[in-house]
């Protein structure tokens, strides 16, 4: 189901004309490209005000390094301690194209906010399973799921939460059943508020929940931006996945206006990027100009260490802690905590 036929608007901002043109920056310097790889964790360098060089440079004072977005990198505190839970910031991961790293970013991102002592919800809000099966669960055995919880007034939250297998950490899980939600929804009064209603009994319980959509606009993922107090978009760095964007930006826009009005964009990811090749440099450039600020200065690199992770059933932040996919996590979790939940 399109959101936009279903919330009666029309699909103007669709296409990726209204994107700024796909211009080509000047070739990386030497070391740069000699100096990357996949592999490598991202450049924090950050310049330091007070140091003087032993030898007068006649050039002027050092540029700041800057970082994968072409943006000096800030300084990121680390998250402030918490020693009470509750008043949680619900966040959803959306958009609507598919295999962009949302299930990836709800599982790492939440397991690193985790480990910060955050007590995190993730709602696997997708008939694809794929967050509760990323997470070591069979949709088979599942006794009851989040569908449960939608549509049967007797099932409470706390009989459909499970733990995760990651100390604060649980999960609401899905399969398949959801997608007769979506269908079943739409003859409910009240529709798009179903999942607030269900999440509002435990947001007093955990600090944050986040909420893995599924690849489409339709009821489920506007039930799930009616819940929720921030959007992040993943978004993968490769040319096609720039197109639709400015629907999912119109999406957003209509359900601020019409049903949510505190829903801020918490921030866009760049997910699986290359800076090795001028593509992935191309269209981080271009994200940047669309996007301004709104881009995180993290960046989530390509490495086949996150499907291998998704095999074994466990967050990259436990499957391979030290790894430059794990610490960038890492990293977003700190992003995330200074933009929108410590200050
Ligand atoms: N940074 C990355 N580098 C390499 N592979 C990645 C990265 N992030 C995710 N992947 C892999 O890409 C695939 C798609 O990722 P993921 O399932 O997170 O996307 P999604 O947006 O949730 O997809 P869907 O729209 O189908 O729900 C998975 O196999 C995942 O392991
Ligand atoms: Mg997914």
């Amino acid at each position: 189901m399109d959101l936009t036929r279903y919330l009666g608007g029309g699909g103007r901002g669709s296409s990726a004309s209204q994107m700024p043109p796909l211009v080509s920056p000047p070739p990386a310097p030497e070391t740069e490209r000699a100096g990357s790889s996949a592999e490598e964790p991202i450049p924090f360098v950050r310049s330091e005000p007070g140091r003087q060089d032993p030898v007068p440079d006649q050039r002027g004072p050092a540029e700041p390094v800057l970082g994968p977005t072409g943006r000096p990198m800030p300084d990121l505190p680390e998250p402030r301690p918490v020693t009470t839970h509750g008043n949680a910031r619900v966040i959803s991961m959306c958009n609507q194209k598919g295999g962009v790293g949302k299930t990836t970013t709800t599982i790492n991102l939440g397991a690193a906010l985790a480990e910060y002592g955050r007590k995190v919800l993730l709602v696997d809000f997708d008939p694809q399973g794929s967050l509760s099966v990323g997470l070591g669960l069979n949709p088979h055995d599942m006794e009851l799921s989040i569908y449960n919880l939608l549509m049967q007034r007797d099932v409470s939250t706390d009989d459909v939460i499970v733990p995760s297998g990651i100390p604060g950490m649980d999960l609401l899980p899905s399969n398949i059943d959801l997608s007769a939600a979506e269908v079943q929804l739409v003859h409910e009064v009240a529709r798009e508020q179903t999942l607030q209603r269900v999440l509002q009994p435990v947001v007093d319980e955990y600090d944050v929940v986040l909420i893995d959509c599924q690849p489409s606009l339709g009821l489920l993922t506007v039930n799930a931006l009616t819940a929720s107090d921030g959007v992040i978009v993943p978004l993968e760095c490769e040319y096609f996945a720039l197109r639709g964007v400015a629907l999912l930006k119109t999406t957003i826009d209509k359900v601020q206006e019409r049903l949510n009005p505190n829903l801020a964009i918490d921030g866009v990811l760049a997910t699986m990027y290359d800076g090795r090749t001028l593509h992935g440099r191309e269209v981080m450039e271009r994200l940047v100009q669309a996007w301004g600020d709104s881009v995180f200065h993290t960046v989530i690199r390509r490495t086949v260490k996150f499907s291998d992770s998704t095999v074994a059933g466990e967050p990259i932040t436990t499957y391979a802690g030290a790894s430059p996919g794990a610490e960038a996590y890492r990293q977003l979790a700190k992003e995330v905590s200074a933009r929108c939940l410590d200050g």
